[in-house]
């Protein structure tokens, strides 16, 4: 089904929304575009502006870190100084105002599902907040580094190793903690909304199929995904628009 208007929209979205009880949610870089962060594939995306995919490559982070932080360093900054936006407050409100058990499975590494509060979120592509050294393993903190990342300056451990942020570079395995907390809450929820993501990596793009026979599946995004066709609604349009429509409505 494909409604017209943004007003048909929000309500067909909101007769999905109304009886659900437990929310899982897959969330992309799109969820965060009305945040200002750039998403990677839109024709404004990252991947346009900055030198390529390889930026997030393993391989190439190894071999010349100093280049890894040379381009992270504004998107450091945007990140930082981000806000949650009416779609982020949406799926708060979800779940604070309207009691759904709502479960956030985010690509994102922008941490603004939590800055938005309410619901549990599963960073499956790690997070900027920690820094681990590629040579003893010890942890540091992002926020202490603030400056120097901004700055985009090379970081190493006190003990002289390279620090890597937390996040999934491409080549790496995903997080296991959160990738198992979202598989669970996909394989337990009564309605799937998936936000803001073009669904070509994996295996985070497979999370929607772990949803159990029956389990509606309702997708937001801009343009069209490759489960456009598996889903009970799609919509698309600006998350920012229409979902903060649809829950004001519950
Ligand atoms: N905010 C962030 O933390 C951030 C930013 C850029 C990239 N990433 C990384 O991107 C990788 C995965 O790609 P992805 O699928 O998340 O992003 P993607 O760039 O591949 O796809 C984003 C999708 O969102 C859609 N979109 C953009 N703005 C939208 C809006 N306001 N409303 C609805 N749809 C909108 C686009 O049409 C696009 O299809 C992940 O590894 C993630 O870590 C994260
Ligand atoms: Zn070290």
């Amino acid at each position: 089904m494909t409604p017209a208007t943004l007003a048909e929209e929000a309500g067909a979205l909101a007769g999905f929304l109304r009886p659900a009880t437990r929310i899982a949610c897959l969330t992309g870089a799109g969820m965060s575009t009305e945040s200002g962060i750039p998403d990677y594939r839109s024709p404004q995306g990252l991947y346009r502006t900055l030198s390529s995919e390889e930026v997030f490559d393993i391989r190439r982070f190894r071999a010349d870190p100093s280049h890894f932080y040379r381009v992270i360093g504004p998107l450091y900054t945007s990140i930082e100084e981000a806000l949650p936006n009416a779609g982020h407050l949406a799926l708060a409100e979800l779940a604070g105002r309207c009691g759904k058990n709502v479960k956030i499975a985010t690509q994102n590494i922008d941490g603004l599902h939590q800055k938005a509060g309410r619901a549990d979120v599963y960073e499956v592509h790690g997070t900027m907040r920690t820094l681990t050294c590629q040579s003893c393993g010890g942890q540091v903190g992002s926020s202490a580094l603030r400056d120097r990342l901004q700055a985009g300056e090379l970081l190493r451990h006190h003990c002289g190793g390279v620090l890597k942020p937390d996040i999934t570079f491409y080549g790496e395995m995903l997080p296991e903690g959160p990738l198992a907390c979202a598989r669970q809450a996909m394989a337990e929820a009564d309605l799937v909304l998936v936000l803001g993501t073009s669904l070509l990596v994996y295996p985070a793009a497979a999370l929607p199929s772990l949803r159990t026979r029956g389990c509606p599946l309702v997708i937001i995004n801009r343009e069209a995904t490759v489960m456009d066709e598996q889903a009970s609604l799609v919509i698309h349009g600006a998350i920012g628009n229409v979902l903060p429509q649809s829950v004001a409505k519950l």
